[in-house]
Protein backbone atom coordinates (compact mmCIF):
# COMPACT_ATOMS: atom_id res chain seq x y z
CA UNK A 1 0.00 0.00 0.00
CA UNK A 2 0.99 3.73 -0.74
CA UNK A 3 1.70 6.03 1.86
CA UNK A 4 -1.28 7.95 1.44
CA UNK A 5 -3.25 4.72 1.79
CA UNK A 6 -1.57 3.58 4.81
CA UNK A 7 -2.44 7.28 6.39
CA UNK A 8 -5.58 7.13 5.30
CA UNK A 9 -7.20 3.62 6.65
CA UNK A 10 -5.23 4.63 9.69
CA UNK A 11 -7.35 7.79 9.81
CA UNK A 12 -10.57 6.13 8.72
CA UNK A 13 -9.95 3.58 11.86
CA UNK A 14 -9.41 6.72 14.07
CA UNK A 15 -13.47 7.45 12.99
CA UNK A 16 -12.34 10.50 10.83
CA UNK A 17 -14.88 10.98 7.94
CA UNK A 18 -13.94 10.86 4.18
CA UNK A 19 -14.32 14.67 3.86
CA UNK A 20 -11.97 15.31 7.27
CA UNK A 21 -8.76 12.52 5.50
CA UNK A 22 -9.27 14.07 2.39
CA UNK A 23 -8.32 17.41 4.08
CA UNK A 24 -5.73 15.82 6.32
CA UNK A 25 -3.97 14.01 3.19
CA UNK A 26 -3.85 17.48 1.98
CA UNK A 27 -2.77 19.20 4.41
CA UNK A 28 0.07 16.42 4.60
CA UNK A 29 0.97 17.37 0.81
CA UNK A 30 -0.20 14.31 -0.51
CA UNK A 31 -0.71 15.26 -4.52
CA UNK A 32 -4.96 15.40 -4.99
CA UNK A 33 -4.27 12.33 -7.67
CA UNK A 34 -2.90 10.15 -4.92
CA UNK A 35 -5.03 11.32 -2.43
CA UNK A 36 -8.78 10.60 -4.79
CA UNK A 37 -7.03 7.59 -5.57
CA UNK A 38 -6.55 6.36 -2.48
CA UNK A 39 -10.12 7.31 -1.41
CA UNK A 40 -11.39 5.91 -4.42
CA UNK A 41 -9.55 2.57 -3.89
CA UNK A 42 -11.35 2.71 0.08
CA UNK A 43 -14.62 2.86 -1.12
CA UNK A 44 -14.88 6.39 -1.01
CA UNK A 45 -14.80 8.06 -4.57
CA UNK A 46 -14.62 12.16 -4.52
CA UNK A 47 -18.32 13.28 -3.86
CA UNK A 48 -20.11 14.40 -7.39
CA UNK A 49 -21.44 17.74 -5.50
CA UNK A 50 -17.92 18.63 -4.69
CA UNK A 51 -16.85 18.41 -8.07
CA UNK A 52 -19.67 20.96 -9.20
CA UNK A 53 -19.16 23.16 -6.46
CA UNK A 54 -19.54 26.51 -7.96
CA UNK A 55 -16.47 28.34 -8.51
CA UNK A 56 -18.31 31.75 -6.01
CA UNK A 57 -17.52 29.27 -3.56
CA UNK A 58 -14.53 28.25 -3.98
CA UNK A 59 -13.24 31.88 -4.57
CA UNK A 60 -14.71 32.98 -1.09
CA UNK A 61 -13.06 30.09 0.61
CA UNK A 62 -9.94 31.31 -0.35
CA UNK A 63 -9.92 35.02 0.24
CA UNK A 64 -11.05 34.02 3.79
CA UNK A 65 -7.90 32.26 4.07
CA UNK A 66 -5.57 34.49 2.81
CA UNK A 67 -6.17 37.98 4.38
CA UNK A 68 -2.96 38.66 4.71
CA UNK A 69 -1.82 40.69 7.49
CA UNK A 70 -5.44 40.87 8.93
CA UNK A 71 -4.74 39.71 12.47
CA UNK A 72 -6.83 40.85 15.68
CA UNK A 73 -6.14 41.22 19.57
CA UNK A 74 -8.31 39.20 22.10
CA UNK A 75 -7.81 42.52 24.51
CA UNK A 76 -7.35 39.88 27.15
CA UNK A 77 -4.78 41.42 29.66
CA UNK A 78 -1.35 39.58 28.89
CA UNK A 79 -2.78 36.90 26.54
CA UNK A 80 -1.96 38.74 23.08
CA UNK A 81 1.44 38.79 23.93
CA UNK A 82 1.55 34.96 23.49
CA UNK A 83 1.27 35.74 19.75
CA UNK A 84 3.35 37.79 17.69
CA UNK A 85 0.90 39.92 15.53
CA UNK A 86 -2.09 38.04 16.89
CA UNK A 87 -4.64 35.83 15.99
CA UNK A 88 -5.59 35.48 12.05
CA UNK A 89 -9.23 36.70 10.97
CA UNK A 90 -11.50 34.29 9.68
CA UNK A 91 -10.14 31.08 11.56
CA UNK A 92 -12.07 28.59 13.82
CA UNK A 93 -10.46 28.13 17.31
CA UNK A 94 -11.28 25.71 19.95
CA UNK A 95 -11.05 26.66 23.39
CA UNK A 96 -10.43 23.63 25.48
CA UNK A 97 -10.46 22.62 28.79
CA UNK A 98 -12.35 20.85 31.81
CA UNK A 99 -14.69 21.96 33.83
CA UNK A 100 -14.66 25.27 35.46
CA UNK A 101 -11.24 26.52 34.02
CA UNK A 102 -12.41 29.27 32.54
CA UNK A 103 -13.54 28.79 29.18
CA UNK A 104 -17.20 31.03 28.96
CA UNK A 105 -15.30 33.44 30.87
CA UNK A 106 -12.51 33.88 29.15
CA UNK A 107 -14.36 34.08 25.53
CA UNK A 108 -17.10 36.85 27.30
CA UNK A 109 -13.73 38.44 27.89
CA UNK A 110 -12.86 38.64 24.38
CA UNK A 111 -16.06 39.29 22.93
CA UNK A 112 -16.46 42.58 25.10
CA UNK A 113 -13.01 44.06 24.04
CA UNK A 114 -13.89 42.49 20.31
CA UNK A 115 -17.61 44.38 20.35
CA UNK A 116 -15.40 47.44 21.99
CA UNK A 117 -13.34 47.12 18.90
CA UNK A 118 -16.43 47.81 16.96
CA UNK A 119 -16.60 44.34 15.66
CA UNK A 120 -20.28 42.61 15.43
CA UNK A 121 -20.10 39.84 17.77
CA UNK A 122 -22.43 36.73 18.59
CA UNK A 123 -22.78 34.51 21.41
CA UNK A 124 -24.45 30.91 21.02
CA UNK A 125 -25.42 29.41 24.18
CA UNK A 126 -26.43 26.17 24.60
CA UNK A 127 -25.65 26.11 28.55
CA UNK A 128 -26.51 29.06 30.18
CA UNK A 129 -29.15 31.56 29.72
CA UNK A 130 -29.02 34.45 27.94
CA UNK A 131 -29.30 36.29 31.29
CA UNK A 132 -26.59 34.62 33.11
CA UNK A 133 -24.21 35.39 30.68
CA UNK A 134 -24.79 38.80 30.80
CA UNK A 135 -24.69 38.85 34.28
CA UNK A 136 -21.25 36.78 34.65
CA UNK A 137 -20.21 39.70 32.01
CA UNK A 138 -21.74 42.61 34.57
CA UNK A 139 -20.13 41.10 37.18
CA UNK A 140 -16.74 41.51 36.13
CA UNK A 141 -17.34 45.16 34.10
CA UNK A 142 -17.04 43.67 31.07
CA UNK A 143 -19.26 45.92 28.49
CA UNK A 144 -22.37 43.42 26.57
CA UNK A 145 -24.35 46.48 25.41
CA UNK A 146 -23.68 45.88 21.94
CA UNK A 147 -23.44 42.07 21.42
CA UNK A 148 -26.17 39.50 20.35
CA UNK A 149 -26.30 36.04 23.08
CA UNK A 150 -28.84 33.31 21.38
CA UNK A 151 -29.90 30.61 23.93
CA UNK A 152 -30.24 27.38 21.39
CA UNK A 153 -30.94 24.31 22.79
CA UNK A 154 -29.28 21.43 21.79
CA UNK A 155 -32.22 18.88 20.77
CA UNK A 156 -33.62 21.07 18.77
CA UNK A 157 -30.22 20.87 16.92
CA UNK A 158 -29.98 16.94 16.80
CA UNK A 159 -33.64 16.58 16.01
CA UNK A 160 -33.62 18.65 12.59
CA UNK A 161 -30.17 17.05 11.67
CA UNK A 162 -32.19 13.76 12.10
CA UNK A 163 -34.92 14.60 9.92
CA UNK A 164 -32.70 15.51 7.11
CA UNK A 165 -31.96 12.38 7.04
CA UNK A 166 -28.22 11.86 6.49
CA UNK A 167 -26.80 9.56 4.14
CA UNK A 168 -24.06 7.05 5.88
CA UNK A 169 -20.90 8.43 3.33
CA UNK A 170 -21.20 11.76 5.24
CA UNK A 171 -22.82 14.33 3.23
CA UNK A 172 -26.36 15.64 3.77
CA UNK A 173 -29.16 16.06 1.10
CA UNK A 174 -30.03 19.78 2.66
CA UNK A 175 -28.43 23.05 2.36
CA UNK A 176 -25.37 24.29 4.61
CA UNK A 177 -27.52 27.01 5.63
CA UNK A 178 -30.93 24.34 6.81
CA UNK A 179 -28.41 22.40 8.70
CA UNK A 180 -26.53 25.55 11.03
CA UNK A 181 -29.67 27.14 11.80
CA UNK A 182 -28.03 28.34 14.84
CA UNK A 183 -26.98 31.52 13.62
CA UNK A 184 -30.34 33.82 13.67
CA UNK A 185 -31.10 34.81 9.80
CA UNK A 186 -30.11 38.82 8.68
CA UNK A 187 -26.90 38.53 11.51
CA UNK A 188 -23.82 39.18 10.15
CA UNK A 189 -21.32 38.66 12.99
CA UNK A 190 -17.55 39.63 12.86
CA UNK A 191 -16.96 36.82 15.53
CA UNK A 192 -19.52 34.09 17.00
CA UNK A 193 -19.06 32.06 20.06
CA UNK A 194 -20.32 28.75 20.48
CA UNK A 195 -20.31 27.70 24.16
CA UNK A 196 -20.13 24.79 24.02
CA UNK A 197 -19.84 22.19 21.14
CA UNK A 198 -19.65 19.52 24.03
CA UNK A 199 -23.67 20.58 24.93
CA UNK A 200 -24.23 19.68 21.03
CA UNK A 201 -22.30 16.20 20.90
CA UNK A 202 -24.28 15.28 23.84
CA UNK A 203 -27.56 15.46 22.43
CA UNK A 204 -26.46 13.21 19.27
CA UNK A 205 -25.56 10.47 22.34
CA UNK A 206 -25.93 7.28 20.44
CA UNK A 207 -25.69 9.21 17.12
CA UNK A 208 -22.40 10.24 16.75
CA UNK A 209 -22.28 9.66 12.95
CA UNK A 210 -24.94 12.15 12.80
CA UNK A 211 -22.79 14.65 14.63
CA UNK A 212 -20.02 14.21 12.89
CA UNK A 213 -21.51 15.46 9.71
CA UNK A 214 -22.91 17.91 11.28
CA UNK A 215 -19.59 19.32 12.45
CA UNK A 216 -17.61 18.80 9.18
CA UNK A 217 -20.93 20.93 7.79
CA UNK A 218 -20.30 23.90 10.43
CA UNK A 219 -16.57 24.53 10.13
CA UNK A 220 -17.81 24.73 6.03
CA UNK A 221 -20.48 26.89 6.87
CA UNK A 222 -18.18 29.06 9.27
CA UNK A 223 -15.47 28.95 6.69
CA UNK A 224 -17.91 30.33 4.20
CA UNK A 225 -19.20 33.21 6.36
CA UNK A 226 -15.88 34.10 6.97
CA UNK A 227 -16.65 34.65 10.90
CA UNK A 228 -13.56 34.14 13.11
CA UNK A 229 -15.31 31.66 16.06
CA UNK A 230 -14.76 30.33 19.09
CA UNK A 231 -15.51 26.99 19.96
CA UNK A 232 -15.83 25.85 23.42
CA UNK A 233 -15.05 22.31 23.90
CA UNK A 234 -15.29 20.68 27.49
CA UNK A 235 -13.04 17.97 28.06
CA UNK A 236 -11.77 15.81 30.81
CA UNK A 237 -8.48 15.34 29.82
CA UNK A 238 -6.85 17.70 28.43
CA UNK A 239 -4.70 18.03 26.38
CA UNK A 240 -4.46 14.39 25.36
CA UNK A 241 -8.53 14.38 24.54
CA UNK A 242 -9.32 18.20 22.86
CA UNK A 243 -12.92 17.68 21.28
CA UNK A 244 -15.97 15.37 21.60
CA UNK A 245 -14.49 13.10 18.72
CA UNK A 246 -11.10 14.80 17.43
CA UNK A 247 -12.29 15.38 14.63
CA UNK A 248 -12.84 19.32 15.92
CA UNK A 249 -9.31 19.55 17.15
CA UNK A 250 -7.84 18.88 13.20
CA UNK A 251 -10.56 20.67 11.87
CA UNK A 252 -9.77 23.31 14.17
CA UNK A 253 -7.13 26.42 12.74
CA UNK A 254 -6.32 27.33 16.38
CA UNK A 255 -6.21 25.59 19.68
CA UNK A 256 -6.50 27.28 22.86
CA UNK A 257 -6.09 25.28 26.16
CA UNK A 258 -7.12 26.15 29.75
CA UNK A 259 -6.22 24.19 33.05
CA UNK A 260 -7.52 24.15 36.63
CA UNK A 261 -4.52 22.17 37.62
CA UNK A 262 -4.28 20.40 41.59
CA UNK A 263 -1.12 21.54 43.41
CA UNK A 264 -0.56 19.98 46.82
CA UNK A 265 -2.61 22.49 48.47
CA UNK A 266 -4.08 24.65 45.74
CA UNK A 267 -5.08 24.85 42.21
CA UNK A 268 -2.74 26.77 39.71
CA UNK A 269 -4.84 28.51 36.22
CA UNK A 270 -3.04 27.84 33.44
CA UNK A 271 -3.28 28.35 29.52
CA UNK A 272 -1.64 27.77 26.71
CA UNK A 273 -2.15 27.95 22.68
CA UNK A 274 -1.56 24.65 21.41
CA UNK A 275 -1.89 25.37 17.71
CA UNK A 276 -2.66 28.79 15.96
CA UNK A 277 -2.47 28.45 11.94
CA UNK A 278 -0.76 31.26 10.20
CA UNK A 279 0.57 33.03 13.63
CA UNK A 280 3.79 32.77 15.29
CA UNK A 281 2.76 32.28 18.78
CA UNK A 282 4.72 31.33 22.13
CA UNK A 283 4.79 27.49 22.69
CA UNK A 284 4.97 27.11 26.31
CA UNK A 285 2.31 27.09 29.24
CA UNK A 286 1.61 29.79 31.29
CA UNK A 287 -0.26 31.19 34.28
CA UNK A 288 -3.66 32.89 34.60
CA UNK A 289 -5.71 34.36 36.96
CA UNK A 290 -9.60 35.05 37.13
CA UNK A 291 -10.25 38.41 38.70
CA UNK A 292 -13.40 40.29 39.42
CA UNK A 293 -12.31 42.55 36.45
CA UNK A 294 -11.87 39.41 34.41
CA UNK A 295 -9.25 37.32 33.05
CA UNK A 296 -5.85 38.05 32.80
CA UNK A 297 -2.77 36.09 31.84
CA UNK A 298 0.93 36.25 32.82
CA UNK A 299 3.03 35.27 29.81
CA UNK A 300 6.42 35.81 31.61
CA UNK A 301 5.69 33.97 34.75
CA UNK A 302 6.38 30.58 35.36
CA UNK A 303 3.93 27.40 36.43
CA UNK A 304 4.66 25.83 39.45
CA UNK A 305 2.17 23.41 39.38
CA UNK A 306 3.78 19.78 38.31
CA UNK A 307 1.85 17.76 35.75
CA UNK A 308 1.65 14.68 33.10
CA UNK A 309 0.94 16.59 29.96
N1 LIG B 1 -14.84 37.04 40.38
C1 LIG B 1 -14.16 35.90 40.32
N2 LIG B 1 -12.94 35.80 40.88
C2 LIG B 1 -12.24 34.68 40.83
N3 LIG B 1 -12.65 33.57 40.22
C3 LIG B 1 -13.84 33.60 39.64
C4 LIG B 1 -14.68 34.75 39.64
N4 LIG B 1 -15.79 34.46 38.96
C5 LIG B 1 -15.68 33.19 38.55
N5 LIG B 1 -14.53 32.66 38.97
C6 LIG B 1 -14.04 31.30 38.70
O1 LIG B 1 -14.32 30.99 37.35
C7 LIG B 1 -14.91 29.69 37.27
C8 LIG B 1 -15.94 29.64 36.16
O2 LIG B 1 -15.33 29.93 34.95
P1 LIG B 1 -16.11 29.58 33.63
O3 LIG B 1 -17.56 29.62 33.81
O4 LIG B 1 -15.50 30.43 32.57
O5 LIG B 1 -15.63 28.09 33.45
P2 LIG B 1 -15.94 27.10 32.25
O6 LIG B 1 -14.62 26.52 31.88
O7 LIG B 1 -16.73 27.77 31.22
O8 LIG B 1 -16.78 26.00 33.02
P3 LIG B 1 -17.93 25.01 32.47
O9 LIG B 1 -17.21 23.94 31.74
O10 LIG B 1 -18.56 24.52 33.72
O11 LIG B 1 -18.85 25.83 31.60
C9 LIG B 1 -15.61 29.52 38.58
O12 LIG B 1 -15.69 28.13 38.87
C10 LIG B 1 -14.72 30.25 39.54
O13 LIG B 1 -13.72 29.37 40.01
MG1 LIG C 1 -18.68 27.48 30.54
Amino acid sequence: MDDSKTLAVRLLQKGYSPEAVRKALHEKGYPESAVEKALEELGFPKPAEKAAEPPEIKKTLEAKKSPEGEFFKTGVAGFDNLLEKGIPRGITILVSGSAGTGKTLFCLNAMSNLSKQGFQCLYISLEESEDRLRKHMDDMGLENSGIAIVRVDPFRISRSVEALQIKAEGRLLAKLEDVVEIIPKGLKPDFIFIDSITAIAAAFAGREVNYRVYIEQLFKYLEQIKATTFLISETTDAPRKLSPTGVEEFLADGIIVVYHIQNRMSRERVIEILKMRGAKHKEKLVPFEITSTGVVVHPDQEVFAEFDK
